[in-house]
């Protein structure tokens, strides 16, 4: 696959095809209104908050807040690479995916190798598997653990032979081919300025990333041998705060997911996979992050935890919850299964079987493990211990957003200690108003922030009225705006004036994979915006003009106000900048 899709393809290709046909082949919608609604595919409901917009090619859950255009439909909910989205979208369309070779960034072509290398490595430990005089050692003991044929193959295992300089001596035969091997992590420079592999004589676990790229390597020794697991380290290419191992797979085997089990090791996740549980991933030996867990939520609503039954596995339980409360709300469910001492999810299924390992008898739900966990220590009989509960637990209820959910378990804190719940409510309120940075927050609602949040609604208003760009005529004096966004603004107008019939959802695609992503996809779906919202050609451009007119203020103030040496250094920089650009 060469090159970057060049932009303008992809602008193309938003215009010729019509997200409500994408979405009705999947999922049927029915016109209300302006929009097309559906039950949303991303959570469970009854009543449709899923809604699409053919004018703005853009779809909405107002239950979820799942959002996106075409192209992030097929990727959410099909569960396609980016490339592949283009390219099926491309098909109905009847267009051939052109490929920008000149524009491609350096940087891309260098992760694009890494990638490649990160293949070519993992082909030679699956062929080792097969072919080293060694293997023997290690199908014994696959056959020792009863791992099979099959998951052998469906996760691709591995094997790194004996030996110092395999990979080396395989792939690096080039000075650039040794230094990719060493950006990757699969070899490591000693002291002498040679070479060495990483992994010897280990089963190798690739780990692979949503879109299926092998981006990192686990390898276990096939005895008691210390450490019992080497990973890859953190590289450009993989970062364990976001990555879960099995995912890719899981994604393969499952259309739909009721909910995702989360286990700490490899060969847990490949245990459950062997006696067909596959809906399982696991966080390479670290904390679940918040990360993690939207990455999670983005495909199902409910999460279970399943960690080891000893005081590691505890504590990592509660380090889930602790990262999960803030994501808690519309519908969404986390809950642990704690497995007996000295088991875990692996030697609990081989035990069991399936159907132990699934039943909703293991199930402990969030809020009984927060009371069970707090109350441990406190006699709630007497009501020292009953205000100790309170205080031991409002921290955490102060992390759930606001929600059902969260009115529930108020209601049920009230109930374990005879507490009202409008007292609760009450305390939760004011440690909120202690909390410094709200209060920082409250007061620090200068000229700037107003500013930026003028910025911010013109950028909003740009996104759903793309048109309203068209009379814009002033981008030079705003351009000289010192302000946040300011430039984002600018770039953007000049897009729309480019691409004067864009929709919103080619917006939203023009900034795929760079930093504004995020917060402009969070702007486009703010859920009374996307109803409608409505702005006037001269509501808009007097806003642009209001932004002018308060900036050429500032430059009057320094002007006559102050004479030079009362200035300090930055606002004299400043004046001289304002001078340069007003004398353009
Ligand atoms: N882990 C690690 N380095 C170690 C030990 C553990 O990275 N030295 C990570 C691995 O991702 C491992 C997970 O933590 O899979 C859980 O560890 P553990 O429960 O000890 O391993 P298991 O996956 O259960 O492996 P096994 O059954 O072979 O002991
Ligand atoms: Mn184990």
């Amino acid at each position: 696959m060469a090159g970057k899709i060049p932009q303008d393809f992809i602008n193309e290709l938003l215009s010729r095809i019509d997200i409500i046909n994408i979405i009705d082949a999947y999922v049927p919608l029915k016109k209300t209104g302006r929009n097309h609604k559906a039950c949303c595919p991303f959570h469970d409901e009854k009543t449709p908050s899923f809604s699409v917009n053919q004018e703005k090619q853009f779809y909405y859950c107002f239950g979820c807040n799942a959002n996106g255009t075409a192209i992030t439909f097929l990727m959410e909910h099909l569960h396609m690479g980016f490339i592949e989205a283009i390219e099926d979208l491309a098909a109905r369309a009847g267009m051939e995916v052109p490929r920008d070779a000149g524009n491609t960034s350096d940087a891309n072509i260098q992760s694009k190798k890494l990638y490649e290398l990160m293949e070519l490595v993992n082909n030679f430990y699956l062929e080792q598997l097969e072919n080293n005089k060694n293997s023997k050692t290690v199908h014994k003991y696959l056959h020792e653990r009863n791992i099979n044929k099959e998951v052998v193959t469906e996760f691709q295992l591995g094997y790194a032979p004996p030996g110092w300089d395999n990979i080396v001596s395989e792939l690096g035969k080039s000075d650039e081919s040794i230094k990719n091997l060493l950006s990757i992590g699969v070899i490591i420079e000693n002291d002498r300025g040679g070479y060495y592999d990483r992994f010897r004589d280990r089963l190798i676990f690739p780990i692979r990333d949503q879109r299926n790229r092998v981006i990192g390597f686990g390898g276990r020794v096939l005895d008691d041998g210390v450490p019992k697991y080497l990973n890859s380290p953190e590289t450009p290419i993989f970062q364990k705060g976001r990555e879960l191992y099995g995912l890719s797979q899981a994604r393969k085997a499952l259309k739909n997911f009721n909910e995702i089990y989360i286990v700490e090791g490899y060969m847990d996740v490949i245990a459950l996979a062997q006696y067909g549980i596959k809906n399982v991933v696991a966080c390479l030996g670290t904390a679940a992050t918040a990360e993690h867990l939207e990455k999670m939520f983005r495909i199902t609503n409910k999460l279970v935890f399943c960690f080891d039954g000893d005081t590691a596995g505890k504590k990592a339980a509660w380090r889930a919850l602790e990262n999960s409360l803030t994501l808690l709300r519309n519908g969404r469910q986390v809950h642990f299964i704690f497995l007996p001492d000295n088991e875990d999810p692996d030697s609990f299924v081989r035990e069991n079987g399936k159907e132990s390992f699934l039943s909703t008898k293991m199930l402990v739900p969030l809020s009984e493990f927060l009371f069970n966990s707090i109350s441990q220590k406190i006699n709630l009989e007497i009501l020292e211990g009953r205000s100790e509960m309170i205080n031991k637990t409002l921290p955490y209820l102060n992390k759930l957003p606001p929600d059902p959910y969260k009115d529930i378990i108020v209601k049920e804190l009230s109930k374990i200690t005879s507490y009202e719940i409008n007292d609760i409510k009450n305390q939760l309120s004011k440690a909120i108003d202690l909390n410094p940075k709200t209060i920082n927050k409250k007061n620090s609602n200068t000229k700037q922030e107003k500013g930026i949040e003028k910025i911010r609604w013109l950028i909003r208003c740009l996104l759903h009225q793309p048109k309203l760009a068209l009379n814009v005529n002033v981008t030079n004096s705003l351009s000289s705006i010192e302000s946040p966004g300011i430039v984002f603004l600018c770039e953007m107008i000049g897009f729309i004036k480019k691409n004067p019939d864009i929709t919103l959802a080619g917006i939203l695609e023009n900034w795929r994979d760079t930093k504004f992503q995020k917060r402009l996809f969070e702007l486009a779906s703010d859920e009374n915006e996307f109803k409608e919202i409505g702005v006037t050609e001269e509501v808009f451009v007097d806003a642009i003009n209001g932004l002018i007119v308060g900036n050429e203020k500032k430059f009057e103030t320094f002007k006559t106000k102050k004479s030079p040496v009362e200035l300090t250094e930055k606002e004299r920089e400043k004046y001289r900048e304002m001078q340069k650009t007003s004398e353009n």
